[in-house]
């Protein structure tokens, strides 16, 4: 075996075939192999011609021989366990100056504590949260990397040939150490999360509150398609809302059961927010909801018995329901942001905001219209570094905002529940006012358990003077 090949990918699942073929398609020699060894060879013929750039290397010590050092192996494999049992099997034959890279979606603190261990070897692990799904793995993903200077250096010029690319500009970027990657990616999907349950909101107010069939959801989805909302979200809503099922005739989004599966980044980008003593309410709804579908038999056995004590009201115009949308999406980006500017604090990452938001303008799941217009934000003008503060964000949300509102009140009115919508409505009602409601907190607490507070006008803790309770 000659040591050629310029970056081992292991694991030939969905994502790990795509990203070998678009890496093998952009000139690179990729060394394959898989724990399943058996995969190997059925996805060499697949390769077609590609496969003269592939090198199948069944077993560990063939699949490491195989490649030019110091050495790049991307797994493509299951995140936790599997990920350290990969580790601790291929660590032994890696010498000082190798990267191992994990491209799946990794918890960041794992990724921090194997960056941490490895380092005493000499070798480098990059977490690298890779976004876009099989069609971006294979044909221009968007990957955000964390790792050293080292890796990066290496890494670079396969990532940036592979990357999607806005307007020429390869979407991938090396954002800061150890777990900086995967946590960026993290946040991603957590704004994922909000974005998706937001669109699916409002559906529910279309076809619970206005009677209106998929299709016609679908039809209007699609019209929005090149407006404000312009996403790969909203042309996946679209498209799935107008499509048939072949079983039944039916519209396929009707046949299919509503309980969302997750798989923990939504989750774990609320318990990394609260840890930092941050909140982003429009995730926290989504991830929410996405629990509460899964309580399907006591929704079905409480919709006779709980009253919906539904008042009369009128459906708002379909300009104020994208509008809403707009102005939840801004609000949900504008937390997820938050969180990773209290993240670049906590752990000293220095996160490019601003190049955060240009590699997820194209081949993320997220990319949309919208996050051009957050980078330009980042790259202008930033009162307190608040994205809801950027003058051109204020402009488009000073038009959305009032129809969140007419939206939000629609729906009260109708008792269709829009859980993230009216999460981002809160937050951005409660940053608006200097004046809040925690002082009537600090006196409760102060009250019961002699907690103490600030007050406006003197310095320092002080504690109440309370009246007898009449
Ligand atoms: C991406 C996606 C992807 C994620 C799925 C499913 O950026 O390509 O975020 O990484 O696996 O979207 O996530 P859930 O199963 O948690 O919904």
């Amino acid at each position: 075996m000659t040591a050629t090949a310029d970056i081992g990918v292991f694991g030939l699942g969905t994502m790990g075939s795509a990203l070998a073929l678009n890496l093998a398609e952009s000139g690179f020699t990729v060394a394959v192999s898989n724990r399943e060894a058996e995969w190997i060879d059925p996805f060499l013929v697949e390769a077609g011609p590609l496969a003269d750039r592939l090198v199948g290397t069944p077993a560990l010590a063939g699949f490491v021989a195989a490649l030019a050092t110091p050495r790049s192996i991307l797994f493509m494999i299951p995140s936790g366990a599997p990920m350290d049992a990969m580790i601790a099997e291929i660590a032994p034959l890696l010498d000082p100056g190798d990267t191992i890279i994990d491209g799946g979606n990794a918890d960041f603190n794992d990724t921090r504590r194997r960056a941490a261990a490895l380092k005493d070897k000499g070798l480098h692990f990059v977490g690298m949260g890779v976004s876009g799904g099989e069609e971006g793995a294979r044909h221009g993903p968007s990957m955000m990397v964390g790792g050293t200077d080292h890796s990066w250096t290496q890494l670079q010029p396969m990532l940036e040939a592979i990357a999607a690319r806005f307007e020429g500009d390869p979407c991938v970027a090396h954002l800061g150490p150890d777990g900086a990657g995967h946590f960026v990616k993290t946040v991603h999907n957590g704004i994922e999360y909000a974005d998706m349950q937001m669109i699916s909101e409002v559906y529910g107010l279309l076809r619970d509150g206005a009677g209106q069939t998929a299709q016609s959801i679908g039809r209007l989805f699609e019209g929005w398609r090149e407006g404000p909302l312009k996403s790969y979200l909203m042309d996946v809503s679209a498209t799935v809302l107008s499509s048939t099922d072949r079983e039944t005739g039916q519209p396929m989004v009707d046949v299919i059961r509503d309980q969302a599966g997750q798989k923990g980044t939504g989750r774990w980008t609320l318990i990394e927010a609260l840890r930092m003593g941050q909140s982003a309410s429009t995730i926290e709804a989504a991830v929410g909801a996405r629990g509460w579908s899964s309580e399907k038999d006591m929704r079905a056995a409480a919709e006779p018995m709980l009253a919906a004590g539904a008042l009369d009201t009128q459906m708002p115009p379909e300009r104020d329901l994208e509008l809403a949308l707009l102005a939840g999406r801004i609000l949900s980006h504008a937390q997820g942001f938050r969180i990773l500017s209290a993240a670049s604090g906590e752990f000293g990452w220095q996160l490019d905001l601003a190049r955060i938001s240009e590699i997820w303008r194209a081949g993320c799941i997220i990319r949309s219209a919208l996050l051009d217009d957050l980078a330009s934000a980042f790259r202008g003008e930033l009162p307190h570094g608040h994205l809801i503060l950027a003058p051109a964000i204020r402009t488009q949300l000073q038009e959305a905002i009032p129809a969140l509102r007419r939206v939000l009140v629609a729906a009260v009115s109708m008792g269709v529940a829009l859980p993230a919508l009216s999460a981002g409505l809160a937050w951005y009602d409660t940053m608006r006012r200097a004046r809040g409601t925690a002082n009537l907190i600090q006196a409760q607490r102060d009250f019961f358990g002699h907690h103490g507070f600030g007050r406006l006008d003197m310095a320092g803790n002080h504690h109440g003077t309370w009246d007898e309770p009449s």
